[in-house]
């Protein structure tokens, strides 16, 4: 790895702050002072800043409780993202499976792409539960049609078999394997009712903390990391 990028991703350093660092001496690798942001740094070596050791931070693995009107997106011009409630060192830190703006729950972010790719691959068929308060009472006949599978126009699909928990007459908590574009809300268009409230509260084993309030955080214990 380039070392303005190993000092970008482990530290709160941004790249063009790493590079400046750089540029003044202050960073040695092995106690040799280092200049060159392209220097590749290997495993074994020891990076300092000003003496100060640097010690590797990991990929990271969060879950946030997203708040109504935050954007999982990287940037937005429009809305607070979910990273705006994240104060954390890491880099190239993404959503893994994201939600609508006005949805709202369990959000899983990490900097680890294979690990992202087991919660959002279709293959892995990992669960999502969300919690659904629907417009219109949820009647029999609408649960036989979502747990069998709805029929997706455009992608000329059918969603995979869901299972449903009917809480109230209009609430259900929905258990589904896939994250197609508002899948959820396509589903009970489909049905002929519509989504009122949609939060996620489960991706596979991980649960959202019940201590985090909307907005807040906290990194995933290794038990959670390792569920998926
Ligand atoms: N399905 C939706 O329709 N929206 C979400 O945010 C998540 C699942």
């Amino acid at each position: 790895m380039r070392l303005d990028r190993f000092l970008a991703n482990n530290t709160s350093l941004s790249r063009k702050e790493a590079k400046l660092l750089l540029k003044e001496a202050r960073v040695a690798v092995d106690s040799i002072s280092i200049s060159d942001p392209s220097y590749s740094v290997k495993e074994d070596e020891q990076i300092t800043i000003d003496g100060e050791v640097i010690s590797v931070l990991g990929p990271g693995y969060f879950m946030l409780n997203k708040p109504d009107g935050v954007v999982c997106a990287n940037s937005d011009a429009l809305h607070p993202t979910v990273f705006d409630l994240l104060d954390e060192p890491h880099s190239d830190l993404h959503v893994a499976g994201r939600l609508d703006l006005d949805t709202t729950g369990l959000v899983l972010i990490t900097g680890d792409g294979q690990w992202s790719h087991r919660v959002t691959s279709p293959r892995h068929e990992c669960t999502k539960i969300y919690l659904v308060s629907t417009n219109e009472f949820i009647t029999e006949q609408m649960i036989t049609k979502l747990e069998k599978g709805i029929f997706l126009e455009p992608e000329k699909v059918r969603t995979k078999p869901a299972k449903i928990e009917l809480l109230r007459p209009d609430q259900m908590l929905l258990h589904i394997t896939e994250g197609k574009y508002h899948q959820v809300k396509r589903m009970l268009h489909a049905v002929d009712n519509a989504v009122d409230q949609l939060h996620r509260v489960q991706i596979g084993n991980i649960r959202l903390d019940e201590q985090l309030a909307p907005g807040e955080y906290r990194p995933l214990t290794t038990t959670e990391i390792n569920s998926v």
